[in-house]
C-alpha cells in the first residue's frame, strides 16, 4: 500500500514570526490524519524554527531546494542538503518548475540535486510536468519521460525509497485551471508505467506520485479517488493553516 504525501509548498512567502503560526496552527489540525505523511515546505530562513516547533508532531518539514554539490565549499548563496538535514528538514522539493522556468533548471542540475539529496539522507519531491504549449501540441509524454530519465539518470532500485514523484502540469500551477482528475490519473498512469521500464513492476507500484496545481479544498477528493494518485503538492491552497488542513483532512471531510 502507497501511504499518500500531501505537501505544502510555501514558496516565497511568509517571514518567520508568519511561519511559525501557521506551522503551530496547523498541528492540531492535522494531528489525527494518520492516511497520510503531512509536508510542509517553508523558506530556508524559517525552516529550522519551524521543524523545531514541530519536533514530535506529525508534521514533517520540507526545503523548496538544494545545491547540486554535495560538499561545502566556495558557493555564494547555495545551501547543501546535508545542512538542510542539519536543520529538521527531511525531505527536499527538487526540479520545481518555477525552478526550472525562472532559474534555468535542466535535468542534469535536477538530477545532481537529487543525488546530492539522497547522499544526505533527505527524501526528494522530484517535480515534473510539461507547459501548455507541449500539451497542445501533443508531446507532453515525452516531455515527462525526459524529465524523468533525465532527473533519475544513475539512481538505483533502492534510491526509489526515497524518491516522491510530483507531476505539476505547468499549465495548472498558480492558475486555478487544475487538471481533470482523468487528465491527471492517464499522466499518472504513464509515469507509473515509465517506472515499471525503467526499473521493475514492483518498483511501479511502490513509487509515490503526487499531482499539483491548483489543488484546493473542493478537488482534492476528486485527484485522490483516481488509483494512480498517491497524494497532493499544494501551493497557493497550503499558506492557510485551515485550507491546508481540508485538503489533508480530505478523507474525514474533518478540519
Ligand atoms: P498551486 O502550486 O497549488 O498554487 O497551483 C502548486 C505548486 O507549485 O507546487
Amino acid at each position: 500500500m502507497r501511504k499518500p504525501v500531501i505537501a505544502g509548498n510555501w514558496k516565497m512567502y511568509k517571514l518567520l514570526g508568519e511561519a511559525v503560526d501557521t506551522a503551530l496552527a496547523l498541528k492540531p489540525l492535522v494531528a489525527n490524519a494518520n492516511h497520510c505523511e503531512v509536508v510542509i515546505a517553508p523558506v530556508f530562513t524559517a525552516l529550522k524554527t519551524v521543524a523545531d516547533r514541530l519536533e514530535g508532531s506529525n508534521i514533517g518539514v520540507a526545503a523548496q531546494d538544494c545545491s547540486t554539490d554535495s560538499d561545502e565549499g566556495a558557493h555564494t548563496g547555495e545551501v547543501t542538503a546535508s545542512m538542510l538535514r542539519d536543520v529538521g528538514a527531511k525531505y527536499v522539493i527538487v526540479g520545481h518548475s518555477e525552478r526550472r522556468q525562472f532559474y534555468c533548471e535542466t535535468d542534469t542540475m535536477v538530477n545532481k540535486k537529487c543525488q546530492a539529496a539522497l547522499a544526505a539522507n533527505l527524501n526528494v519531491i522530484l517535480c515534473i510536468g510539461e507547459r501548455l504549449e507541449q500539451r497542445e501540441e501533443g508531446i507532453a509524454e515525452r516531455v515527462v519521460n525526459g524529465q524523468l530519465s533525465g532527473g533519475l539518470s544513475g539512481l538505483t532500485a533502492s534510491d526509489l525509497d526515497r524518491i516522491i514523484v510530483a507531476y505539476e502540469p505547468v499549465w495548472a500551477i498558480g492558475t486555478g485551471r487544475t487538471a481533470t482528475p482523468e487528465q491527471a490519473q492517464e499522466m499518472h498512469a504513464f509515469i507509473r508505467r515509465v517506472f515499471a521500464d525503467r526499473y521493475s513492476d514492483q518498483a511501479a507500484s511502490e513509487i509515490r506520485i503526487l499531482y499539483g496545481g491548483s489543488v484546493k479544498p473542493d478537488n482534492i477528493a476528486g485527484l485522490m479517488s483516481q488509483k494512480d494518485i498517491d497524494g497532493a503538492l499544494v501551493g497557493g491552497a497550503s499558506l492557510q493553516a485551515q485550507s491546508f488542513a481540508k485538503i489533508v483532512n480530505y478523507k474525514s471531510g474533518e478540519e
